[in-house]
C-alpha cells in the first residue's frame, strides 16, 4: 500500500529496524514513539530534522509528552533539528490540501468509514494502533 501511493523505499518495522541500519535520513517524522531520541538521532543525516509526532501511548502520564519536552531541550545543543508540532487545522490548509489531492499530488488513504452511530467503534479502531490509513465518521 505504501508504495503504491509513491514510497521509494519501504521498511517493514516487523522484520528491520532502521535505527540500527547505516542509512541516514534528512528528515524522520516519528510517528511511534517507540525509539528512544538518540537512537533516531543516529538515523539522521548530520543536519537532519526529527519531528517526534506522537505516539507514546504505553506511558498512562505522559503519553510522548516526555520526547517531545526531550527534543525541545536538545535542539539548543545538537546539529540536528528537533521539532515536535501541534496540529491546528486551518481552512487555508484544507484548501492547499484539497488541492494537492485533486492535482494527485497527494493520495488519501480512508481505511474504513463509519457513520455518525458507530464512532465508538471507529475510535476503537484507530485506538488499536493498526489503522490503515485514515478512519472517516460520515455526519
Ligand atoms: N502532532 C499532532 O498534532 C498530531 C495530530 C494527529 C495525530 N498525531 C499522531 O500521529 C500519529 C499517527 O496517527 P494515526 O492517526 O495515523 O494513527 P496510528 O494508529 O498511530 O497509526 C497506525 C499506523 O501505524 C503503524 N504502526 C503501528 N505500530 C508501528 C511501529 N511499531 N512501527 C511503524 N509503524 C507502526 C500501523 O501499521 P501496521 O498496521 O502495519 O502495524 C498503522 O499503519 C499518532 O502517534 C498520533 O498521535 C499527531
Amino acid at each position: 500500500m505504501v508504495r503504491s501511493i509513491g514510497a521509494d523505499h519501504v521498511v517493514d518495522y516487523a522484520r528491520e529496524d532502521f535505527t540500527r541500519k547505516d542509512r541516514r535520513y534528512d528528515f524522520i517524522l516519528d510517528n511511534v514513539a517507540n525509539h528512544s531520541l538518540s537512537d533516531l538521532r543516529r538515523a539522521l543525516a548530520p543536519t537532519g530534522t526529527l519531528v517526534p509526532n506522537g505516539g507514546g501511548f504505553d506511558n498512562r502520564w505522559f503519553a510522548g509528552g516526555g520526547r517531545v519536552v526531550g527534543a525541545h531541550v536538545l535542539d539548543r545543543f545538537v546539529s540536528h533539528t528537533l521539532r515536535p508540532f501541534l496540529v491546528s487545522p486551518k481552512l487555508e490548509d484544507l484548501v492547499v490540501l484539497k488541492e494537492l489531492i485533486e492535482a494527485g499530488k497527494v493520495t488519501p488513504v480512508i481505511d474504513r468509514v463509519y457513520p455518525l452511530s458507530e464512532a465508538s467503534q471507529a475510535i476503537g479502531h484507530v485506538g488499536g494502533g493498526h489503522a490503515r490509513g485514515k478512519v472517516a465518521v460520515t455526519v
